[in-house]
């Protein structure tokens, strides 16, 4: 285990953050959540980290927790995650993943913390190869995907101008649960919540957008990543950072799976027939989004734990069976 550090987590009351705080906490080091609970639940946030309830752009309240004490790394979870949304609103995109982030670099900077820790996202793709790699072309397909290229790039110049070191995880689909946390969106949108959420009555069937690509069932294939095993990336990440100045690393399984696929897996685990409904392609949807993650096992020696898919829907079921309405304060949409 790397030294004791005190880490700043933003979006740590959200789906990944929590569990990566977690993970952080278990490591050893010291950790104030920084969340807004604009999207979060209080209740996700673990006990043993402090809890700052405030906006990312908010520079007085950002002060007020870096000049409190010494922090040496931020990881940066919080954003507005729609890729569909983005194109909708995308001024609210820009602002509060972009321009929100840049006020926290200035803030990390001005503070002197070293490390920053980048939630970035498969998005960042021209997404034509598979399984993407690092060095594959960028030319993000939705306004989400660019919002987290352009912060990318802003912390490259902090990095060249200020010696901020810094890691940019871009995460393939985040999936299944930790112990007492898992995904709690509001609107939901991710495919395997939304499946068993047909399992638990909350809806009537699960659409399948697109049965005529060019892949072995014709439905879309994409990496599913388990939450813990991005929560590893993140610590080991971090560590990293004291050495190296710079690293950007794809986070995926390496295996894709079909949306038929994560169907009929769901019906397993849960016993329920799940119907599926065959409806039309949506725009902009690639048929395959696979990536290699090579480069992060290779230097910082992660691997998935979790790699199969019926382990991964196994343990979104036990949280979604046991909290059919996520955290308390949250009410799950009513039936589609
Ligand atoms: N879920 C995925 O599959 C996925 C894939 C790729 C990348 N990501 C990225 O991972 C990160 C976490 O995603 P998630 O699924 O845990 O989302 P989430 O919505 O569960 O968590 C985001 C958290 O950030 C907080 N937040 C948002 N804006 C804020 C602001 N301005 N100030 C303070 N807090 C704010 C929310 O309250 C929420 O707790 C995001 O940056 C997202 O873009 C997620």
């Amino acid at each position: 285990m790397g030294t004791k550090m005190n880490i700043l987590v933003t979006g740590g009351a959200g789906y990944i953050g929590s569990v990566t705080t977690v993970a952080l906490l278990k490591a050893g080091h010291e950790v104030t959540v920084y969340d807004s609970l604009v999207k979060g639940h209080r209740a996700a946030v673990p006990e043993g980290a402090q809890f700052v309830q405030a906006d990312v752009g908010d520079r007085a309240a950002l002060d007020e927790v870096l000049g409190g004490r010494q922090f040496d790394a931020i990881v940066h979870f919080a954003a507005s995650i729609e890729a569909g949304e983005s194109m909708q609103q995308p001024g609210r995109y820009f602002r509060n993943n972009t321009c929100n982030s840049l006020v926290l670099i200035e803030a990390a900077a001005a503070h002197s913390v070293g490390r920053f820790v980048l939630s970035s996202t498969a998005a960042v793709y021209a997404g034509k190869d598979s399984p993407l790699s690092e060095d594959d072309r960028l030319e993000p397909a939705n306004v989400y995907g660019q919002t987290k290229l352009m912060i990318e790039q802003g912390l490259d110049w902090y990095r060249r101008i200020h010696g901020l070191h810094y890691a940019a995880l871009r995460y393939f689909n985040a999936c299944g649960a930790a112990p007492g946390r898992g995904e709690a969106h509001s609107p939901e949108t991710h495919l395997i919540p939304l499946t068993l959420q047909v399992a638990l009555g909350q809806r009537e069937d699960i659409k399948v957008f697109g049965t005529d690509y060019p892949t072995p069932d014709g439905t879309c294939i994409r990496d599913y990543i388990h939450v813990e095993d991005l929560a590893t990336a993140h610590v080991l990440a971090v560590d990293a950072l004291g050495e190296r100045d710079a690293l950007t690393y794809n986070l995926g399984n390496g295996a894709g799976f079909s949306v038929k696929e994560v169907v009929q897996v769901a019906r397993e685990v849960t016993g329920h027939s799940i119907p599926a409904v065959d409806s039309d392609r949506r725009p902009g949807d690639a048929p395959i989004l696979v990536a290699s993650s090579e480069r992060i096992s290779h230097e910082l020696g992660w691997n998935p734990k979790f790699p199969e898919l019926r382990t991964i829907v196994e343990s979104a079921w036990k949280w979604h069976s046991t909290h059919p309405r996520g955290y308390d304060t949250w009410s799950a949409p009513p039936p589609a």
